[in-house]
């Protein structure tokens, strides 16, 4: 008989994707979500509209399934989780822990918590030259704020629930994920989708605006990897808190002038040093993945960035070519 999963967050980037790669494993999929996905119909072989701040609708989303996935987060990029740490820590400490109480409830064989490199020191993470972050590294603890706490409790949270009563959970600690199908617009996009954006709306010879110096960095995983890391985190017997990225490190400078060889452009580049830019290095340390699963992320970030730049400047061709519609029509309208 085929499995079930629920995967919360299934109205969101990667919980889309994940609920793609899951049915094309055999599962059988409820998606949750407190919105339907942005670009398209649910693929879910269910889906079901829930708030997961409340208890009653976590048993709803858990009911009668064999693995949760719990992806259902308020989340954003630098720029939105800096911004509102008050409601996110609070929504996100509602869902986690409510979502988690309610898979144990429910005796779900298991359950995967999707935490972030935001649980890391900042002070491990002050110069572009980082050293990777190790798994033992997130203690003694200073994550970053709002989000990187509740990310480190909730790990810890199901830490106790595998220790006291023997529940099996996951925690995934994601490292900037990208690819199509992911927030571009709107002040939730992380770099890679903001520059792909910017890119795509400056013509041959603009100016892109960048955040900060340029000079800060990050590795940036595909979320084909991200997916297929999930699913094999899930079915291995590690409940330890694992990295989950690649080690490939490149300055946002770097990022853009890669964006803008697939694209195929010539542009300029500006900084602007009052936007939020996080930490200043940021890298993840795939030697306890590689010990766990014998496996790690591989796609590399010019490969996942092509596919990635061409639907972000898809989705804005379409929206400029139905503006355009729209005024075309507007003083037909007006004439009748
Ligand atoms: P996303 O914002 O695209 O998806 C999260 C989904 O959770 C959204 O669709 C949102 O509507 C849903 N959600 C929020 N509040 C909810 C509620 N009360 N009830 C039900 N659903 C609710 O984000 P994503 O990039 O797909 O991230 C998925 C998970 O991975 C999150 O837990 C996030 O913190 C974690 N993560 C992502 C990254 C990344 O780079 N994308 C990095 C680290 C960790
Ligand atoms: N968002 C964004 N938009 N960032 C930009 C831009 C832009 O236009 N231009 C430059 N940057 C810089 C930011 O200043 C930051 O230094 C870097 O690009 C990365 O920004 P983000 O992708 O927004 O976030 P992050 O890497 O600091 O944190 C993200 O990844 C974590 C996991 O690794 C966030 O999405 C976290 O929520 C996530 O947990």
């Amino acid at each position: 008989m085929s499995k079930s999963a629920v995967v919360t967050g299934a109205g969101g980037f990667i919980g889309g994707h994940l609920v793609t790669y899951l049915r094309r494993h055999g599962y059988h999929v409820r998606g949750v979500d407190i919105k339907y996905p942005d670009f398209g119909p649910p693929t879910a072989d269910e889906f079901e509209l829930l708030d997961l701040r409340s208890f009653e609708d976590c048993r709803k989303a858990v009911y009668g399934v064999d693995e949760v996935y719990n992806l259902a987060a308020d989340m954003g990029g630098i720029g939105y989780i800096s911004g509102a740490h008050a409601s996110i820590t609070f929504n996100n400490t509602m869902i986690s822990a409510q979502m988690l109480k309610a898979a144990f409830d429910a005796r779900v064989e298991r359950f995967l918590f999707s935490s972030s490199a935001c649980v890391y020191p900042q002070h491990l993470q002050d110069v572009p030259s980082v050293i990777p972050l190790k798994e033992e590294d997130a203690f003694p603890a200073a994550p970053e704020e709002g989000y990187g706490l509740e990310k480190l409790y909730t790990e810890k949270l199901c830490q106790y629930f595998t220790e006291d009563y023997g529940f099996p959970t996951r925690s995934v600690r994601f490292h900037n994920v990208y690819g199509p199908y992911g927030t571009y617009d709107g002040g939730k996009e992380k770099a890679p989708a903001a520059i792909c954006r910017k890119v795509a709306r400056t013509p041959e010879g603009g100016t892109v605006e960048i955040w900060g110096d340029g000079q800060q960095t990050r590795s940036f995983m595909y979320v084909d990897d991200c997916v297929e890391g999930i699913y094999r985190i899930m079915q291995s017997d590690h409940y330890g808190p694992l990295n989950l990225g690649t080690d490939e490190l490149i300055n946002i400078s770097g990022l853009v002038d890669l964006v803008a060889e697939i694209a195929g452009k010539t542009i300029h580049k500006s900084f602007d040093l009052s936007k939020p830019q996080g930490v200043r290095g940021r890298n993840s340390d795939n030697t306890r993945l590689r010990e766990v699963l014998g496996w790690e992320p591989s796609i590399h970030l010019r490969e996942g960035l092509k596919p990635t730049y061409a639907w972000i400047a898809g989705q804005i061709q379409e929206a400029q070519q139905e503006a355009q519609r729209e005024a075309d029509a507007a003083p037909r309208q007006a004439a009748e």
